[in-house]
């Protein structure tokens, strides 16, 4: 069984990760208006991945008794200036959500509620490996520059990225 408080924020963090989803969709969505598949792929993968996060919050919940509660999610922004700037946005968006596991870590903690907290760190893990991912891309922007074979490249390189299967995810 877990508090009130640790649901709610739970089912807070539901909306966030939903968030997160629907924010690379629409990334994706620029990434192919504007001829970028590939990077468009990855985005895709990435936001099926949040739903994957938002669906392990809302199974825990379940499991401890809880009740998903689903809010509106926020709508996300429309245009970009490039795709480095579309990458830029996903690592600060990325370390807010690390933000986020943390201050769920710290109720858990706060709570003495170890099975809650023993849940997170499967989280806490995941979003060292979500920043590295998005910080390792940003600097291949910052080595190809201007050139635009490079940047091609780049986009067919990104667009390998297969999305997660439940099996990985659950590693
Ligand atoms: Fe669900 Fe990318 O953090």
């Amino acid at each position: 069984m877990i508090s009130q408080a640790m649901e709610k924020a739970i089912n807070t963090q539901i909306n966030k990760e939903l968030y997160s989803a629907y924010y690379y969709a629409a990334m994706a969505a620029y990434l192919d208006n504007e001829g970028f598949e590939g990077m468009a792929n990855f985005m895709k993968a990435q936001a099926h991945e949040e739903t994957e996060h938002a669906q392990k919050f809302y199974d825990y919940i379940n499991e401890q008794g809880g009740r998903v509660i689903l809010g509106a999610i926020d709508q996300p922004p429309v245009d970009y200036d490039s795709p480095k700037q579309i990458f830029e946005l996903a690592l600060k968006h990325e370390k807010y959500v690390t933000s986020l596991i943390h201050e769920l870590v710290t109720l858990a903690l706060e709570e003495k509620d170890y099975a809650t907290k023993a849940f997170l760190d499967w989280f806490v893990t995941e979003q060292v490996e979500e920043e590295a991912t998005m910080e390792s891309i940003l600097n291949k922007f910052k080595i190809i520059g201007d050139s635009g074979h490079a940047l091609y490249m780049l986009d067919a390189k990104l667009g390998e990225r297969a999305p997660a299967t439940a099996a990985e995810d659950d590693d």
